[in-house]
């Protein structure tokens, strides 16, 4: 059994996320906790607190986080890709849950979450990475309780949101860096560079959407976020990138990693935000933190286990 917290911002790729945590019988969900990103955190709040509901798993605390970055707040939200509600115009259509937010913030709900675990527990950050650099830079001593860090995040060829970042580091660099470059916990990177290549084609839709009521409303919700990836990837299909990193999280192994210390670029020129690996044999600095990056897998394997699960 795999305990999961989820750091989201829902979102269209954070709704498979989550559905996926929420079916699979291998996962305990003890916690999600929201941040702003992909849309502002009242937003991605709400949101999260529907698709819970609509997976039958209101027993899920829910807990709002940061509302801005650590050090430099900015306006850039990503409603042209994933709707201006977060859930392409759809999140009224889903059920309010009856039980609310958990009556704490983020980072305190994480605490007591780490604290009550028997065992340690893996936290899958899959918006910007503000909560979890509060989390560690405030609360050390949970560190012990860290399974392991699963991020979906950076881009070692190019970013999205600009032609360096990626959009999670991007939204918050110096969170960012203080997450991968300075911490100790395990961390594994689902990057930019996989998740696209994980990407999920018309057929592979069709039949999430004909396995049942789920499915056809994950897919129901997807209709902002396919027009985009039509574009971007010249096919109707999407990227699910956050699904990636909980499947990783869920199934170990899953995706190949490399270990590599990796920097991330504070500075406010154009390659703000870009996460610079070292892959250098003989690295200048003695011992630099090495994180595992996820870089390959097996494909066909990935969609497979995505379909199996969020299909039922
Ligand atoms: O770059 C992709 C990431 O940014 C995903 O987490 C997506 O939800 C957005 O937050
Ligand atoms: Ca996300």
């Amino acid at each position: 059994m795999t305990r999961l917290i989820i750091d989201t911002d829902p979102g269209i790729d954070d709704t498979y996320a989550l559905a996926l945590a929420c079916v699979s019988p291998d996962v305990d969900l003890v916690g999600v906790t929201t941040v702003f990103g992909n849309v502002g955190l009242a937003n991605t709040t709400r949101n999260a607190l529907r698709v819970l509901a609509l997976c039958g798993r209101e027993d899920v605390p829910v807990a709002a986080g940061a509302d801005r970055p650590l050090v430099h707040p900015h306006g850039h939200r990503a409603r042209q890709v994933h709707g201006e509600d977060g859930l392409s115009g759809m999140s009224d259509t889903l059920p309010r849950r009856t039980t609310g937010l958990a009556g704490t913030d983020a980072v305190s709900l994480m605490v007591r979450l780490l604290d009550e675990s028997p065992e340690p527990v893996t936290i899958v950050a899959i918006g910007p990475l503000t909560n979890v650099a509060l989390l560690l830079a405030a609360h050390p001593a949970v560190r012990s309780k860290i399974e392991r860090l699963v991020i979906m995040g950076g881009g070692l060829d190019g970013g999205n949101v600009t032609a360096a970042a990626e959009f999670n580091i991007w939204s918050d660099p110096e969170a960012a860096r203080r997450v991968l470059a300075e911490e100790s916990v395990p961390t594994t990177l689902v990057t930019l560079d996989l998740t696209v290549r994980c990407a999920v084609d018309s057929t592979w839709l069709d039949r999430l959407a004909a396995s049942g009521p789920l499915g056809d409303t994950l897919v129901k919700l997807s209709a902002t976020y396919r027009s985009h990836y039509r574009l971007s990837l010249g096919y109707d299909g999407v990227v699910i990138h956050d699904a990636v990193a909980v499947a990783e999280a869920i199934r170990p192994g899953l995706l190949r990693t490399t270990g590599m210390p990796v920097e991330v670029d504070c500075g406010q020129g154009p390659a703000r935000g870009m996460t610079i690996a070292d892959r250098r044999e003989h690295h200048t600095r003695d011992s630099p933190r090495r994180i595992d990056i996820a870089l390959d897998a097996n494909l066909d394997e990935v969609r497979a286990f995505l379909l199996s699960r969020l299909a039922g």
